[in-house]
């Protein structure tokens, strides 16, 4: 999408539509103030009726012309005092969102002169994601992505940065929208090959038998009921110092989760083609990263596989030996994801990661402690831990810890037979019992595993978001990285 900077007024701007933002409980200012004055102070009649408060994401579209535009919509940014990234880009993507249902080409957005250069590029951002949605199939669509859009405010930078952003969110959600029959372990390889030919980047393609020769076997292990062949994808974006330290990001690629041999309920496999979104975030992550050309070593690993109920599929009570020498009892074969990443985590170790962050819809424990929007940290590493967190926060994406109390969860996942256990004992403590797991696998390696789940695909649509992939963790990704000193 073509975005340009506004520096005409608001009644003097071309465009099918315009936004002007508003505070809760504040006067229209700036171009909030500029329409309202042109329209004989109707935005402050809608205000006085209680029409409109300004709470966030709250619109309301004012039916007649302004200025140069047949449609203004005025948009809630709810209160100023509270006002942040993540606000800037719900509330921008919510008026794209509600414009993009029905076609025009172009939309200018006057939300606030004055944003810092964060919240201007979270605003654009956020502008980009509002106008797509889940409607990929569709002969008549929800949504009519803009040709232009047009920013007022901030530097051109901010403006630019904003795009590459909203373009990351948008690649991540698009691969997790897209049907599992489209995006198997190779397509997604193959669409992660063309990420990297685009942007710069190396890639690194493992297929069945170079993950075999590699010792994959608990990765491998989960493909084994499918038709589909496993892959893993390493990218790397070398910008840092030569020998400097380098961040792996490894996601989770389950390309379908059918449960395997512990099959899915229907209710709850139609949702499965999300098990991927770790994968993806690494990917629109990572394009971003190049994009912006950040300073720093990255590399990003997706493992790759399809979890089905072949006549090879794994069995309850397998035991598995994980390439760094762990051996898994499989207690429950759609614990797949710990399986997937086992592998991946440990190829992360291999390759020399100083610090590695890992994102998986890895567990619906994680969505019963935190509901659907807040994502799950769990760590080996406090202070690193401390560094994704704070990236998050500045991203305006909400995320929490969970503990990792060696003394009380360690036990858990001990096997009679093997080292260790796919589960815990139990359901309780699923999402931290699966960290553990994980914690098997990075050896010493500073890491930070954060269990997106819930955030990443959403069964209903919120005011700024269609239902469908979220692409959440791309920014807090991106803050991560232009943080990064190692
Ligand atoms: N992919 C699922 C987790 C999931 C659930 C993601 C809902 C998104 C929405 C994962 O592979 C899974 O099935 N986890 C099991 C683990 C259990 C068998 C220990 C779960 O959470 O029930
Ligand atoms: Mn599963
Ligand atoms: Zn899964």
């Amino acid at each position: 999408m073509q975005i340009n900077r506004i520096t005409s007024r608001v009644t003097e701007t071309k465009a099918d539509a315009l936004v002007v933002g508003v505070y809760q409980d504040a006067p229209p200012e700036g171009a909030a103030g500029d329409v309202d004055t042109a329209l004989n102070g109707a935005i402050r009649g809608l205000i006085e009726r209680k029409e409109f408060t300004g709470r966030a994401y709250e619109t309301a579209p004012l039916l007649v012309p302004v200025g140069l535009a047949s449609q203004t919509l005025v948009v809630g940014l709810g209160r100023a005092e509270s006002f942040d990234t993540g606000a800037a880009f719900r509330c921008a993507a919510a008026a794209a969102r509600s414009l993009a249902g029905k076609p025009r080409a172009s939309a200018a957005f006057f939300l606030d002169d004055d944003w810092s250069k964060a919240l201007t590029e979270a605003g654009v951002a956020g502008a980009i994601v509002g106008c797509h949605g889940q409607d990929l199939y569709r002969a008549e669509k929800n949504r009519h992505p803009f040709d232009s859009l047009a920013w007022a405010g901030g530097k051109q930078q901010a403006v630019d940065d904003g795009r590459i952003l909203g373009e990351a969110i948008n690649l991540t959600r698009r691969l997790v929208n897209e049907p599992p029959d489209e995006i198997y372990p190779e397509t997604f390889a193959a669409r992660a090959a063309e990420v990297a030919q685009r942007n710069d980047l190396e890639v690194e393609i493992w297929d069945a038998d170079r993950l075999a020769s590699e010792n994959c076997n608990s990765l491998l292990a989960v493909a084994k009921g499918s038709s589909r062949p496993a892959r893993l994808v390493i990218l790397r974006h070398h910008r840092g110092a030569k020998d400097g330290p380098t961040l792996a990001i490894v996601g989770k690629g389950v390309t379908f989760d059918s449960g395997g041999l512990s099959l899915k309920p229907t209710e709850g496999m139609l949702a499965m083609k999300c098990d991927m979104a770790g994968a993806s975030t690494m990917l629109g992550a990572v394009q971003a990263i190049a994009q912006l050309k950040l300073p720093a070593n990255v590399i990003g690993i997706a493992g790759l596989v399809e979890n089905m109920t072949g006549p090879s599929a794994m069995k309850l009570g397998d035991v598995l030996r994980a390439r760094n020498g762990r051996t898994i009892e499989v207690h429950n074969t759609d614990a797949e994801g710990r399986l997937v990443l086992a592998d991946a985590l440990a190829v992360a170790v291999d390759l020399g990661a100083s610090k590695i962050i890992d994102l998986a819809t890895l567990t619906g424990a994680c969505m019963v402690a935190l509901g659907t929007e807040v994502v799950g940290a769990m760590t080996n590493d406090q202070s690193w831990c401390d560094s994704v967190l704070a990236a998050a926060r500045r991203a305006g994406e909400p995320i929490w810890q969970l503990p990792m109390y060696a003394d009380i969860y360690n036990d858990l996942i001990k096997s009679e037979v093997a080292d260790i256990k796919n589960v815990g004992e139990g359901r309780w403590g699923g999402a931290i019992t699966a960290a553990k797991f994980l914690e098997q696998f990075v050896g010493d390696v500073p890491w930070t595993h954060l269990d997106i789940a819930g955030p990443a695909f959403r069964d209903k649509p919120k005011p700024w978001c269609d239902a469908g992939a979220s692409g959440q963790c791309v920014r807090t990704l991106v803050e991560v990285v232009r943080a990064w000193k190692g």
